[in-house]
């Protein structure tokens, strides 16, 4: 992966003034060292979002979202943390540029090559004699080639080693051409994936192409569409096919129009609708909600009428109400797709009968699964379905709306409906807390969890006697976290280590939260001194704890091999009152 070096990040973080950056979006006054004013991230009279200058960092006391001048863009304009920094950097004049081992970047840089060079073969074939059938084949369908030429649509023709041989001369690695998912390897031989196909580019967002979608036209094939496979530029859960160019309208529109097909999409387009987005030749993932949250709150699911359509409506509808964006479902004709009824209807129907109309996945569920005329036992099915999805929403506004609804719809009294909500909750909670415990998040819960967060508070706090404290008595090996200890190890190798700095190693938003809420304290530095010491405690006692569990299992052993066993008997009681002190 590319990676913006260390030093750069932290260079921005160190120039980068936060009450400037700030202030350009909330109104700021300033109250003793620091700055109020009211938060941008959730609606507030009074104002409970401040700002440390002298930290570099933001915290709001209303909503926890807090972090440093680059966190604070991408929350703010929803961009990505490498789009941040380069925004930042930029106005900082700070050039960001990427850093890879060498030979990483190198192989980075090919495989950027190898799409590149393919994507232009392929679409230079498109529009020569080879291409000449694909080329009207994508005419009649009414892709216009203005169209044809923005999306680089290209033709692979028959000739199984037609890109290999045009790419010979560059001499690649064998591990990038492999890794590239353009070709096939028999025991003898190198062949091209893709033959006899139009060839539909995929690009990242900063229009670089990093795969391909091969559809065959003309004859039957049972792979109607062949993509290619995940590959170290491919990551399928997380590429939008069509977002490079869709992306500002979908910004500007504030709702985004997602499809199935390459094909829908580029239609759409064409018609003027500019704001979609494809999945490419994958399921909806939680990631992609991820993806569409930066851009907007608001998708509009138009997949395709038929059944398999329905139900992947229904998977991606729930999945975005979990990742709080609002889907809406736009009615397609059945047996139509996107493509086809803008084709034959015109933008306007779509937008007066599709998006107009569009409806919420409740009234969709009830509808599409024909709720109202089942038999008892279906509907019972089909409550419990809908109830399975609402347990996993978290917004409580949201699931009573799915009460209510349910209930006026069953003629049952909202309790009952509660109770039946209530025994899914049970399971999904017990699933959540199980996860937790496996995910770094016992950061902040276990005592010994919140003790290696005192450490971070008392090392970037002011007060010398405490910091000395943990300089010399931490066993950094006593810390659990990665994170945490690596940063602990950062603090005792320098004096100076700002609020901002310490942001830029938690990434997550719940992590963050804590770790800016902890930075953005007063250093009331008489507490330090004894915050240092009560987390030097609690990490002797839990790895005395440790011990002693060890020490009793091999006690225990050693009673079953029949050996003596009173010396260790003995440590353990002496352990165990150090512990008691
Ligand atoms: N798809 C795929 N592999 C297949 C079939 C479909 O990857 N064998 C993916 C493609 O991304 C395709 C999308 O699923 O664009 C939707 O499939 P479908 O509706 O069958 O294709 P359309 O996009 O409608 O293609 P066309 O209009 O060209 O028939
Ligand atoms: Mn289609």
């Amino acid at each position: 992966m590319a990676r913006i070096p260390q030093e750069i990040i932290n260079r921005i973080n160190d120039t980068a003034d936060i009450v400037e950056i700030v202030s350009k979006y909330v109104d700021l006054k300033q109250r003793g060292r620091n700055f109020f004013g009211l938060c941008p991230f959730h609606n507030e009279k009074t104002p409970s979002f401040s700002v440390a200058p002298d930290k570099g960092i933001y915290h709001c006391f209303g909503c926890g979202n807090g972090g440093n001048a680059i966190n604070f863009i991408m929350e703010y304009e929803k961009i990505s943390f490498v789009e941040a920094i380069q925004q930042v950097g930029e106005q900082l004049g700070i050039e960001v540029e990427f850093s890879r081992d060498n030979k990483s970047k190198e192989f980075f840089y090919e495989l950027h090559e190898i799409h590149n060079l393919a994507a232009d073969l392929y679409h230079r074939t498109l529009f020569s004699d080879k291409g000449k059938k694909a080329k009207e084949y994508l005419l009649d369908r009414g892709i216009d080639e203005k169209l044809i030429k923005l999306f680089k649509i290209g033709f692979a023709p028959k000739n199984s080693t037609f890109l290999f041989e045009s790419i010979k001369r560059k001499q690649y690695k064998k591990d990038v051409i492999k890794k590239s998912g353009l070709f096939g390897f028999s025991s003898s031989n190198i062949y091209d994936r893709f033959r006899s196909r139009i060839m539909f580019p995929i690009f990242d967002t900063s229009n670089k192409v990093i795969a391909f979608g091969g559809r065959v036209f003309g004859v039957e094939d049972p792979a109607k569409y062949m993509n290619s496979p995940e590959t170290p530029l491919y990551h399928k859960s997380e590429v939008f096919y069509g977002l490079n160019f869709t992306r500002d309208s979908i910004r500007k529109e504030k709702y985004a129009i997602l499809v199935e097909g390459y094909t829908d999409l580029i239609q759409l387009f064409q018609a003027g609708i500019k704001n979609a987005i494809a999945v490419s030749g994958t399921a909806f993932t939680d990631q992609h909600v991820n993806q569409i949250r930066r851009l907007t709150s608001k998708v509009f699911l138009a997949y395709d009428g038929d059944s398999a359509g329905v139900n992947a409506t229904l998977r991606a509808g729930y999945a975005l109400l979990k990742g709080s964006v609002e889907p809406k479902i736009i009615d397609i004709p059945s047996n139509l797709d996107p493509d086809e009824w803008i084709k034959k209807e015109g933008p306007d129907i779509f937008k007066s009968e599709g998006i107009d109309k569009a409806i919420g996945v409740l009234n969709f569920h009830f509808k599409s699964s024909k709720f109202s005329e089942s038999s008892g036992l279906n509907r019972d099915k089909i409550i419990n379905d809908i109830l399975s999805n609402v347990s996993e929403i978290s917004s409580p506004i949201i699931k009573q709306d799915f009460i209510s609804k349910i209930a006026q719809a069953t003629n049952l009294e909202e309790n009952q409906i509660i109770h039946m909500l209530s025994k899914k909750v049970t399971r999904n909670k017990f699933r959540q807390t199980k996860d937790e415990q496996n995910e770094s998040s016992n950061l902040f819960s276990t005592v010994n969890g919140k003790a290696e967060l005192g450490i971070i508070q008392v090392l970037a706090g002011k007060n010398d006697e405490a910091k000395i404290l943990l300089k010399e008595n931490l066993d950094v090996n006593k810390i659990e976290n990665d994170q945490i200890k690596k940063l602990v190890e950062i603090f005792l190798n320098s004096d100076k280590v700002n609020a901002a700095e310490i942001m830029t190693h938690f990434s997550e938003p719940n992590e963050r939260v804590i770790v800016s809420e902890i930075l953005m304290q007063d250093d009331q530095t008489s507490e330090h001194l004894q915050i240092a010491k009560d987390c030097l405690k609690t990490l002797m006692t839990i790895s005395v704890k440790d011990k002693i569990k060890q020490l009793r299992l091999q006690i225990r052993e050693m009673e079953t091999a029949g050996k003596d066993t009173s010396k260790l008997m003995l440590k353990v009681v002496e352990m165990q009152k150090d512990l008691d002190v």
